[in-house]
């Protein structure tokens, strides 16, 4: 399966990206919490090198809580700051602020041994698209939280937000591209939805989808659309269009829109918390 990307819009991300990074003290990378390694990008470790990093693993309300669990068991031991988030929702997002404070601490004591107190730090958020950073800005920084606007010293046009006392977030994320030449990835990209159906071969991909399930999570198809699933890939999809009346003109089955249902049911969490990708299969992986 193939994916197309555009370079030209990577080119500009990444060189507005640089720019803005120049400005904060921390990064604060957003990842899919159901594939935090292919929703990551390749290159934040050099742009952002010498910056204090967080990593928040996003949507987390649709992944597998044990295998969320394992990431931050994953992450942790690898000495990265990280906590699985659910960007919809206000409350359960005060504790990045701690975490921002965790991830300063040094900077924090070297403006104090500077005599500098109660300088705000200077966050970023960054991530590839879809994964919910405006969502992020928004619930995180609500709508009490006034624009503090321009500087002096800085890029014209850049916006911060005044969260609270300690911290002040750039109001446009920096926009990361997956690693997207790898076609595992492609394809976890395009089971939750992250590239657009257009590009992609549903059929194909929904069998790919049939066949991860029955393997990490069996029952789950068998529960939800009451078929067998020691058929192999295309005769389950055939019973899935059966069972849920996917058929078009000719009585013939309709197996691309019996594809685009599996797909919409898991990204929409209608299957329940499935999460793609495990910590243990990536042991030896640098991000
Ligand atoms: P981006 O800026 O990184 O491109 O992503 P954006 O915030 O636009 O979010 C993309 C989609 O992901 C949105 O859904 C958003 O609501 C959803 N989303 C973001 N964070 C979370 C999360 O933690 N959990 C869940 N379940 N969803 C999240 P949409 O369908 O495109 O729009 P809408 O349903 O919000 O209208």
């Amino acid at each position: 399966m193939h994916f197309q990307w555009y370079p030209g819009h990577m080119t500009k991300a990444k060189r507005a990206m640089q720019e803005d990074i120049r400005l904060i003290d921390v990064v604060i990378e957003l990842v899919d919490a159901r594939i935090p390694v292919s929703s990551k990008n390749p290159d934040i470790n050099s742009l952002a090198g010498g910056k204090s990093r967080i990593l928040l693993l996003n949507k987390s309300d649709m992944a597998d809580p044990e295998l969320l669990n394992a990431w931050i068991r994953f992450y942790e031991k690898k000495g990265i700051l990280a906590m699985a988030v659910n960007s919809r929702k206000r409350n359960e997002l005060k504790q990045v602020n701690t975490l921002i404070q965790k991830a300063c601490k040094e900077k924090i004591e070297r403006d104090r041994k500077r005599g500098i107190l109660n300088r705000p730090v200077r966050a970023m958020i960054v991530g590839i698209p879809n994964v919910g950073k405006s969502t992020f800005i928004n619930s995180f920084a609500g709508k009490a939280c006034a624009k503090t606007g321009n500087r002096p010293g800085v890029t014209k046009g850049k916006q911060w937000i005044r969260l609270n006392k300690q911290v002040e977030l750039l109001d446009t994320p920096g926009i990361l591209w997956p690693r997207f030449e790898d076609q595992t990835v492609g394809q976890h990209l395009a089971f939750i939805g992250a590239i657009k159906d257009e590009l992609i071969q549903s059929v194909e991909l929904a069998l790919d989808l049939i066949e991860f399930l029955v393997i990490q999570y069996p029952g789950t198809l068998a529960d939800t659309y009451d078929v067998e699933e020691t058929l192999p890939s295309a005769e389950l999809l055939a019973d899935l269009a059966k069972n849920r009346g996917c058929i078009q003109k000719g009585n013939e089955l309709d197996y691309e829109k019996a594809a685009f249902l599996l797909l919409d049911d898991f990204r929409n969490a209608r299957l329940g918390r499935i999460t793609i990708e495990r910590p243990d299969e990536f042991a030896e992986h640098s991000n």
